[in-house]
C-alpha cells in the first residue's frame, strides 16, 4: 500500500474517492462543509433526505457530486462531535477502508485526520489512518489454492491536511505508520502459517532472509549442538519431544552508535504446542500454532526498525521449538539444568514456554543490554485475568513499566501492569530442584513471570504475556500482529524519532 500526504484546495483534488466525515444530526465536518459549498449544497441536500444518520462507522457513497474533481465521495459517520475519541475515530476509518476495499476504487483521499478526536495530535491521527488502513486490507492467502479474489483492492490512501505547514509532521506519521504496518503484516503472516510449514527451521530462514536485505543486520542461528555446548538444558529438553530440531535465532541490527547498549527483544517461538506428555485437550488445539506469536512480534519489530533505518542498536533473540509428546519427551518430574546453572523440576510439560525462554534470557546477558523485553504467549491464566484487550506487563522496574505502558497507549496497543511481588515466588519451590516450572492453580500468569524473573537479574527486564492479544479466535481467527506496534513505539521513542 502507498500513503501520500496531500494539501491545498480540497475541491480541486483529483481522486477516485474523497472520504469525508459527518456527525450525527447531519452536521458536516469542517472539510465536508468545504465540499458542500463547492458543490452548491449537494451534500446537505442529500443528507436532508435522511439516508445517513452519522452514527460512528455508517457510510454512504455518493457519485457525480457537482463542483469538485473527484469521482466519488464517501461520507463516513463519526458520531457526536463531542464524543469523538480515538476509539470512534478508528472505527470510522476502519468502516471507510473496509467499504473501499470491496468497491471499484483502488485509491482514495482521506480527510478524516482533519477531525480532532479528544487528546489526539495530528501525528497520531495520521499514523492511525495508515495503520488502520493497512490492517483492514490485510489478507492471508498463502495456503489457499485460489488467492482471495479481489477485483479492485485498495492500493493507495492519500491523506489530506488542511494546513500546509502540517505536511512534514503528517509525512513522518505516514512513514512510521507504513513501516509499523509492514512489521505487523509480517508478524500476522508468520503467525497465520500452519505448524507444518512454520517450523523452527522456517523461522530461522525468515531471519536469514531479513538479514540478507539489510547490511546493518547480522543473523546467527544456533543449532542444537551449539545450545548443548552452552548448557541450554531447559530449551533442549523441550525440543527433545519433537522431530523438528530447535533453533536459537539471533538477529543483531546495528543502527545506533558503536558501543551503545542495545535493546533486546526476546520472543517465544513455539511453532506448535501440543503440551507434550501433559497433553492439551483436543478442542481448539490448532490455535497452538500461534504459540510463536512472541517470536513473530520480534520479527515484526525488527522489520519496522530496518524499514525506518532507526538509529538504534536492536537485538532479536528467538528460541524456537515444538512441544510434542514423544518417547524422548520431557516427563513430569524430570529435572533439567538451565544455562544459568539453576535446576528445574518439570511438573507440567505444558509449561514449556518458560523453559525455552529462560535459556534465551540467560543467553541475552552477552549483549550487555540496555533493556530486555520478552514477548510470549505464556499462559492461559493471563487471558482469564485480562481478557483479550491488553497484554499483561510484568516487571519490578517501575520506570520501565511506565515507559512500556505509555508506549502501548500511544500505539493503541495497550498493556496492563500485573503484580510481580516476591510473595508469589515461593509457589515455585521444589523438593528436588532449585525450582519447579509451575506454581499452584492461582495466579498462573504471575508465577510464570516469577519463573522468568529468576533468569533476568543482570539487566533491566520486563515481560509481556501476549496470550490474549496475539490472535483472534472464532470466525475472525487469525494473528493480530500485536504487540508489534507497542514495540515499534518503544523503538521510535528510544531512538529519538518523536521529539
Ligand atoms: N502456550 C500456552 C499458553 C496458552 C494457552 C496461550 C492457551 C493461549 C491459550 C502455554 O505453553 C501453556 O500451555 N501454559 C499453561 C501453563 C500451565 C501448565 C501452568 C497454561 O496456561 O495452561
Ligand atoms: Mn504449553
Ligand atoms: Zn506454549
Amino acid at each position: 500500500m502507498e500513503f501520500k500526504i496531500k494539501s491545498g484546495d480540497l475541491a480541486k483534488q483529483k481522486t477516485p474517492c474523497l472520504i469525508l466525515g459527518l456527525f450525527e444530526n447531519q452536521k458536516l465536518s469542517g472539510t465536508a462543509e468545504i465540499v458542500d459549498q463547492a458543490s452548491g449544497g449537494h451534500l446537505s441536500e442529500i443528507l436532508g433526505k435522511g439516508d445517513l444518520d452519522g452514527k460512528t462507522g455508517r457510510t454512504l457513497m455518493l457519485y457525480g457530486v457537482p463542483g469538485i474533481s473527484c469521482e466519488r465521495v464517501l461520507l463516513v459517520g463519526c458520531g457526536k462531535p463531542k464524543g469523538l475519541n480515538r476509539r470512534s475515530y478508528r472505527k470510522a476509518l476502519a468502516a471507510a477502508v473496509t467499504l473501499l476495499d470491496d468497491t471499484g476504487t483502488t485509491a482514495a483521499l482521506c480527510t478524516l485526520p482533519e477531525l480532532v478526536p479528544e487528546a489526539m495530535d495530528l501525528y497520531h491521527r495520521v499514523r492511525d489512518a495508515v495503520t488502520i488502513c493497512a490492517d483492514k486490507v490485510y489478507r492471508y492467502d498463502q495456503t489457499k489454492s485460489e488467492k482471495t479474489p479481489r477485483r479492485y483492492p485498495l492500493e493507495r490512501l492519500d491523506i489530506w491536511v488542511s494546513n500546509r505547514r502540517d505536511t512534514k509532521t503528517a509525512g513522518h506519521a505516514a512513514n512510521h505508520g507504513a513501516a509499523i504496518s509492514q512489521g505487523v503484516c509480517l508478524a500476522r503472516d508468520l503467525g497465520n502459517l500452519p505448524g507444518n510449514i512454520c517450523t523452527p527451521a522456517f523461522l530461522a530462514d525468515q531471519a536469514i532472509d531479513l538479514g540478507k536485505k539489510h547490511p546493518k543486520m547480522r543473523v546467527e542461528v544456533l543449532e542444537e549442538k551449539d545450545m548443548e555446548a552452552l548448557g541450554m538444558g531447559a530449551l533442549l529438553s523441550v525440543s527433545r519431544g519433537s522431530r523438528q530440531p530447535a533453533k536459537l535465532i539471533v538477529m543483531e541490527y546495528k543502527g545506533g552508535q558503536k558501543g551503545e547498549k542495545p535493546v533486546v527483544f526476546v520472543g517465544k517461538g513455539l511453532t506448535f504446542d501440543a503440551g507434550g506428555i501433559s497433553i492439551k485437550p483436543a478442542a481448539e488445539m490448532d490455535e497452538m500454532k500461534f504459540d510463536m506469536c512472541g517470536a513473530a512480534s520480534v520479527f515484526g519489530a525488527m522489520k519496522t526498525a530496518l524499514e525506518l533505518e532507526l538509529p538504534i542498536n536492536l537485538v532479536g533473540v528467538v528460541p524456537s521449538s515444538e512441544n510434542l509428546p514423544d518417547g524422548d519427551a520431557n516427563k513430569p518430574g524430570d529435572i533439567v539444568t538451565s544455562m544459568s546453572g539453576q535446576t528445574i523440576e518439570i511438573l507440567n510439560t505444558d509449561a514449556e514456554g518458560r523453559l525455552i525462554l529462560c535459556d534465551a534470557l540467560t543467553y541475552s546477558e552477552r549483549f550487555n543490554p540496555a533493556v530486555v523485553l520478552d514477548m510470549a504467549t505464556l499462559t492461559g491464566a493471563c487471558v482469564v485475568a485480562l481478557g483479550k484487550h491488553p497484554c499483561g506487563l510484568f516487571t519490578q522496574n517501575d520506570k520501565l513499566a511506565t515507559e512500556i505502558l505509555a508506549a502501548g497507549e500511544a500505539a493503541g496497543d495497550p498493556a496492563w501492569r500485573m503484580p510481580l511481588w516476591d510473595d508469589y515466588q515461593e509457589e515455585l519451590d521444589s523438593n528436588f530442584a532449585d525450582m519447579a516450572n509451575i506454581g499452584s492453580r492461582w495466579g498462573g500468569a504471575i508465577t510464570a513471570a516469577c519463573f522468568l524473573s529468576r533468569y533476568t537479574k543482570r539487566y533491566p527486564w520486563a515481560h509481556l504475556d501476549i496470550a490474549g492479544i496475539a490472535w483472534r479466535n472464532g470466525k475472525e481467527k487469525g494473528a493480530t500482529g500485536r504487540p508489534v506496534s507497542l514495540l515499534a513505539q518503544l523503538l521510535l521513542e528510544r531512538s529519538g524519532q518523536l521529539k
